[in-house]
């Protein structure tokens, strides 16, 4: 293969865990091979939790020392990530390889392999699990989560709004999820009282598939869906990693896009969510705890080997005088700010009517921040694009 070809090709993100001779060399070798991008390793599957559950991973290469597979480990790894797993051992069995038929296991590889072999294992595995789960209908909805740690910087507002927008003015067919659990107020600020919530959603008996999520949601006015947070905050528990990773996988069936809005930790469901996150829209204002915060949540994405070139700056209130500007945002946080939402007097009169503000006054500065970003984060294919100019010359002939 050309290395133009190679670098054509985006690298495929794997972590390693556990241990077996020959393993480390063979880490080495990954680490430096051009279609592979190693994101961490642990000898241990606890210890490499966090990096599995957040970090966007194509796929898991568990080593192992035992003769025969290691279901307590392999089980362990599938409490944190759905990413196909390859088994490595040094000194596998016939047995070993006869109870990978039976199992979830991608492959099993004895040690020792060419590096060529085990990347092409690799991607063969990530392929087939791409195969294996199809995207329904040929959707496969872009999961926009809205973070900030520190609260009241605007998440609620921009999840609401983005979402409404994506609904009403760019027709996506779109879900607001609210995943801050004990104190969501996404319906609130839309003005809707839900009868159903996504506790409900969890504890209902049975598979989820669309159908079922369908039973949860509640529609609002500009055309979303919404699964509102647990209307108790006791009941937030429930609202397991497990579940919410399956929730999101069938969500992104029937949706193009699901909108996620969160609570300022890293809590279980939130790793969940990241490792399914295709944009990471990061709410920053112009304050000096709000970036010293914004870093250290900077400083933890990378630990949990979320990728950067997901991550996106939110400035809210960008308009603020308050003393401090954009570019010492952006220096502090070594990352440009990439939209900025001014701060507006719509925005608490909407909130305190139960009104996304883009819907209640459409003109506001506010508004059209929020419809551009919508915009920018889901573009018009290329091919709807062609389309529509080709329409009017359909129409002369
Ligand atoms: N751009 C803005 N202009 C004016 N007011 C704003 C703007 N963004 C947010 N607000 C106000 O700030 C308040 C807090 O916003 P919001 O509830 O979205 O924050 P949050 O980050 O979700 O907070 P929490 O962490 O408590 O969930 C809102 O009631 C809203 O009126
Ligand atoms: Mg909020």
């Amino acid at each position: 293969m050309s290395t133009h070809e190679t670098t054509q090709r985006e690298r495929v993100r794997v972590f390693a865990t556990g241990a077996c001779e020959g393993f480390e060399k063979l880490r080495e070798s990954l680490a430096g091979h051009p279609e592979v991008e190693l994101v961490g390793a642990s000898a241990n599957v606890a210890d490499g939790a966090a990096a599995l559950a957040g970090g966007h991973l194509d796929a898991v290469l568990h080593a192992t020392r035992s003769a025969s597979l290691p279901a307590d480990e392999l089980a362990a790894i599938r409490e944190h990530t759905r990413a196909p797993v390859l088994v490595v051992a040094s000194s596998g069995s016939s047995r070993m390889l006869e109870e990978a038929l039976d199992s979830e296991v991608a492959d099993v590889l004895l040690l020792p392999q060419l590096v060529e072999n085990v990347v092409f294992a690799i991607r063969k595995a990530t392929h087939t699990t791409r195969q294996a789960h199809p995207a329904g209908g040929g959707r496969h909805g872009k999961i926009v989560t809205v973070f900030s740690p520190k609260g009241g910087t605007g998440k609620t507002v921009t999840a609401t709004n983005l979402a409404a927008a994506l609904a009403k003015f760019e027709q996506r067919k779109t879900l607001l999820l609210d995943l801050d659990l004990q104190f969501g107020d996404a319906a609130i600020m839309l003005g809707i009282e839900p009868e159903k919530t996504i506790y409900d959603l969890v504890v209902a008996p049975g598979e989820l598939d669309t159908e079922k999520l369908a039973g949860y949601t509640t529609k609002h006015i500009s055309g979303l869906d919404i699964l509102p947070a647990p209307l108790r905050p006791e009941d937030a528990e429930l609202v397991t990693e497990a579940k919410l990773g399956r929730l999101l996988e069938v969500a992104r069936e029937s949706y193009d896009c699901i909108v996620v809005d969160t609570s300022p930790f890293f809590h279980g469901p939130m790793l969940a969510t990241l490792d399914r996150t295709d944009e990471l829209l990061l709410l920053s204002s112009l304050d000096v705890p709000t970036l010293k915060n914004l870093r250290l949540a900077l400083q933890t994405l990378e630990l949990l080997s979320f990728p950067k070139q997901r991550i996106r700056i939110v400035l809210n209130r960008s308009n603020s005088k308050v003393g401090m500007k954009q570019n010492e945002v952006e220096s502090a946080l070594g990352m440009k700010v990439r939209f900025e939402v001014p701060s507006d007097r719509a925005v608490p009169l909407a909130v305190n009517r139960g009104k996304p503000v883009v819907l209640d006054e459409e003109g506001a500065d506010v508004s059209r921040a929020i419809r551009s970003m919508a915009k920018n984060l889901f573009p018009v294919e290329e091919a709807a694009k062609k389309q529509r100019r080709l329409l009017p010359a359909f129409a002369r002939s």
